[in-house]
């Protein structure tokens, strides 16, 4: 009897599909690729495409190497040939949760806001994006690139419309140019903003003098513009800010989410959870939190701060559409962050850089459950006056424990993952107690996508896919923070230590 292949167990993305297939839809017989594709293509339901979107980003050896692994023969290149000229539809059950609300995306063309601006606009929402593509120009600048092949904004935007139907507004500038933010304000009069803009790496921001004003300055200012703009043009507009679980820093105390009541002399108040940054930028959204919590009070306006943890894989159902919604995927010792960099790493043959002892904690989540997040916020604003702070991750994993998990799922693929403790480049504890809340996202109804090794599995493969793509000489650390200064670097890796 011919075994059956679950989709599902290849790509955990799609998990969010179930519901919507029958018993017989989620399995396929890879021998039978073709009619395995016209028996999807007759069954109606939103995010079939969905499913056809994420095979063609999975490499055809991922599925060769999964199904002989399972003894089931080979999937069809046909198949895939095939299904890029099939037109992509969504649901209406899939729009009903925007109902055409205006949603502005600040930073909408990077990592997390490209995902999130599609999601959103599947979803119903009318989304405008608003980029100054700075980042495009960092990559330039330092001489680095995203794994994946991006196309630019332009070309994403109109690929989206033809597999959609759907439009995204466009507003490319500064949000440090008030006139040019006020203009985009008044244009698109949004009933929410996503504030995803601003410069976000750690090492970015201890690089050099100039990287580490630019980074306050962006990101301040930025923010600050952004609280004028809803102040002057839509006051009932709901501001959803991403800062970032960093700004809490080690505290050998569990980290409350945004607020911890203290009793103190005999008196007790709820105050904000004191901050403890670890580097220029990690102060950036710390000055930005004190920001927005006075606008609040003092204005009245409304806003979530999303205390984000450390964002993991590339695929959201969206950005698996077609390989022009390709979303970035950074590697590299100023960009990367560590599960990302790790399963890179494992795929080019790179050891894994542990920084220091590797008992360092955090919290993490999928990118899935990123754009799940801000949903959630938007579809429950805070109310006027009120500075709500969530905690955004869904799992505590200290760095060795990455590494532990990414060496075990290397090998399941054939790969033979090692580790390299380096000399740790930042400044922080690297054994340390660590227990953040994060429940306030869960109650509003977050189904987080858990660590999987089906997870692992597909984002090896799709390191692997795009390994040419590597540039090995950006791999290890280069950014130290105690040797930060003066001098302008004009490349991520010109010093070592
Ligand atoms: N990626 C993570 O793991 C992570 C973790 C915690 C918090 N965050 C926060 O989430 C947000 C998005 O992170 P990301 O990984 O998508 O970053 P990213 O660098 O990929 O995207 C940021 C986008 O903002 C744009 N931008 C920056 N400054 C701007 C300005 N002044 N005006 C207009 N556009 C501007 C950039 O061009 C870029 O497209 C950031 O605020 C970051 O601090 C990210």
């Amino acid at each position: 009897m011919a075994q059956t292949l679950s989709i599902a167990s290849c790509y955990d993305s799609l998990a969010h599909i179930k519901p919507h297939l029958d018993a017989t839809s989620t399995t396929l017989k890879p021998a039978n690729a073709i009619s395995f594709r016209r028996g999807l293509s007759s069954i109606s339901f939103g995010k079939q495409e969905d499913l056809f979107g994420c095979s063609k980003l999975v490499s055809l050896s991922f599925f060769e190497r999964q199904c002989s692994r399972r003894n089931v023969g080979k999937f069809s290149p046909r198949a895939v040939a095939v299904k890029e000229k099939e037109v992509k539809t969504t649901s209406p059950a899939m729009e009903e949760g925007g109902k055409g609300k205006k949603v502005m995306v600040v930073g909408g063309d990077g990592y997390c806001g490209w995902a999130t601006a599609l999601h959103l606009s599947n979803r119903g929402y009318q989304v405008a994006i608003v980029d100054s593509l700075v980042r495009r120009l960092f990559d330039q600048q330092l001489g680095l690139d995203s794994l994946t092949p991006i196309v630019s904004i332009q070309k994403r935007i109109k690929r989206w419309k033809q597999v959609s139907g759907k439009q995204l507004d466009l507003f490319v500038g500064d949000v440090c140019d008030f006139d040019f933010l006020a203009e985009a304000f008044k244009s698109f009069e949004p009933g929410a903003v996503v504030h995803f803009g601003e410069q976000r790496s750690a090492p970015f921001s201890m690089i050099d003098r100039g990287r580490a004003v630019y980074t306050q300055h962006n990101n301040v200012i930025g923010t600050m513009n952004v609280l004028f703009a809803i102040k002057e043009f839509c006051p009932e507009c709901h501001l959803v800010k991403l800062g970032t679980m960093g700004e809490y820093g080690t505290p050998n105390i569990d980290i409350e989410e945004g607020y911890i009541t203290i009793t103190h002399n005999g008196r007790t108040d709820t105050l904000p959870y004191p901050k403890q940054a670890s580097s220029f930028y990690h102060l950036s959204k710390v000055h930005d939190s004190h920001n927005i919590a006075f606008t609040c009070k003092a204005w009245g306006l409304r806003a979530t701060d999303l205390n984000q943890g450390v964002v993991y894989g590339v695929i959201t159902p969206e950005t698996a559409e077609h390989e022009e919604l390709i979303n970035r995927l950074d590697y590299d010792g100023v960009f990367g962050t560590a599960l990302n960099r790790f399963c890179v790493q494992a795929a080019v043959g790179h050891p894994l850089t542990v920084y220091g002892k590797g008992g360092q904690t955090r919290g993490y989540l999928d990118i899935r459950d990123t754009v799940q997040c801000v949903e959630i916020a938007i579809a429950n604003p805070a109310n006027p006056g009120e500075f709500r702070v969530f905690n955004q991750f869904t799992e505590q994993f200290s760095v060795n424990d990455l590494a532990k998990t990414v060496i075990k799922a290397g090998e399941k693929l054939g790969l033979e993952v090692r580790t390299i403790n380096v000399p740790n480049p930042r400044v922080e504890a690297e054994e340390h107690y660590y227990n953040a809340k994060h429940t306030k996202l869960i109650e509003l109804g977050l189904q987080p996508h858990f660590l999987s090794d089906a997870l692992l599995d597909s984002l090896l493969n799709f390191a692997m896919r795009y390994s040419d793509r590597v540039d090995m000489a950006q791999i290890m650390p280069a950014v130290s923070w105690k040797k930060i200064g003066v001098k302008p670097r004009s490349s991520a890796s010109e010093v070592k230590f």
